[in-house]
């Protein structure tokens, strides 16, 4: 198994934090811990609360982490908890928080997981091998409407409609349960010609139905607030999204907190109770540099988003 991660726009989402060292910090996608180890490091007397859905996941970031587990906490669950999961630890607000959203490239590295479309496995693709809903699920009951929405919406695939008639066609011979049996029914719908272009045929269809089985974009959406509440006044929440659906949802999700008003412009005085949560630090998002895409090709599409509780 490798479990090789680079971690995407390390210093500049692990810098955005603004960490004091005798800080608590919550790293919610925890991965490989590429960006939870810089944290540490810079902790002194201070505290990191690692989480991940994936049991793999926190088993290889206690290696990573083991000469400083006396900092460290890992916790085996979904972000989307962190109210719970802060209380059952006694603590009430931390000083940062940071989303690294997605798939790791370990959990792509595991064949058997069916995140993978060059690898030939059951359709899985549950991060949390706790719950019961699969990819397969998805591509085999899913309505031909419902299949087209999530490939065109989650996926931006132009070519969603074609993909999810050939899939119900392909259902009506027999149930398509593997990756590569899904990826031929995928070439079969785009023309060869497309095909040939740019990214693997399955790329954005895959990610739809990952995005799809393990609900990312619900989460995330119903963790925002939850976790700007959490912060202790100039604590600092930083969020990498890899998808513009989900860039959406940080840069909209931080507008809303970030109002102090929302009654309608023809009331003279405000009547709403709302008030500011937090202050936006970066306008416009972060990118990676040149160079972090030339290293590392997965970062290519990342942008990095920082707000500070007010
Ligand atoms: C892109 S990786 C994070 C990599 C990590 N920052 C690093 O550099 O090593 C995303 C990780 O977050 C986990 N994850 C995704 N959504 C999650 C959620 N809602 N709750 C908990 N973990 C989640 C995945 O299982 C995966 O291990």
């Amino acid at each position: 198994m490798n479990f090789e991660h680079i971690p995407v726009l390390l210093r500049e989402a692990v810098d955005g934090l603004n960490i004091k060292e005798d800080g608590i910090y919550v790293d919610g996608t925890l991965g490989g811990a590429g960006h939870s180890i810089e944290i540490v490091k810079r902790l002194t007397g201070g505290k990191l609360i690692g989480i991940d859905q994936d049991l793999n996941a926190i088993t290889k970031a206690k290696e990573v982490l083991k000469d400083d587990l006396d900092n460290v906490i890992l916790v085996h669950d979904n972000y989307v908890n962190i109210e719970n999961i802060l209380s059952d630890l006694h603590i009430e607000k931390v000083d940062g928080i940071l989303l690294d959203i997605g798939v790791s490239s370990h959990q792509l590295d595991e064949e058997e997981r069916g995140f993978s479309y060059h690898k030939d496995a059951p359709l899985d693709m549950r991060m949390d091998k706790t719950k019961d809903f699969t990819a397969w699920d998805v591509v085999n009951k899913y309505s031909e409407r419902e299949l087209e929405r999530i490939i065109w919406d989650y996926g931006e695939e132009r070519w969603a409609k074609r993909i999810a008639e050939f899939i119900v066609d392909e259902r009506k011979v027999k149930p398509i349960d593997t990756t590569l049996q899904l990826v031929d029914v995928i070439k079969a719908a785009i023309p060869k010609k497309v095909r040939m272009e740019g990214h693997h045929p399955g790329k954005k269809t895959f990610q739809a139905i990952r995005i799809e089985v393990n609900g990312e974009l619900d989460v995330l959406k119903a963790s925002i607030p939850k976790m700007c509440r959490l912060l202790n006044k100039g604590g600092r929440i930083a969020i990498i999204t890899f998808h513009s659906l989900e860039d959406r949802i940080v840069k909209e999700t931080f507008k809303e907190l970030n109002k102090d008003c929302i009654c309608p412009p023809e009331i003279p005085i405000c009547v709403c109770d709302k008030e500011k949560e937090i202050e936006i630090i970066t306008r416009k998002p972060i990118v990676p540099t040149k160079i972090e895409i030339e290293r590392n090709p997965r970062s290519r599409s990342s942008k990095l988003r920082i707000a500070e509780r007010v």
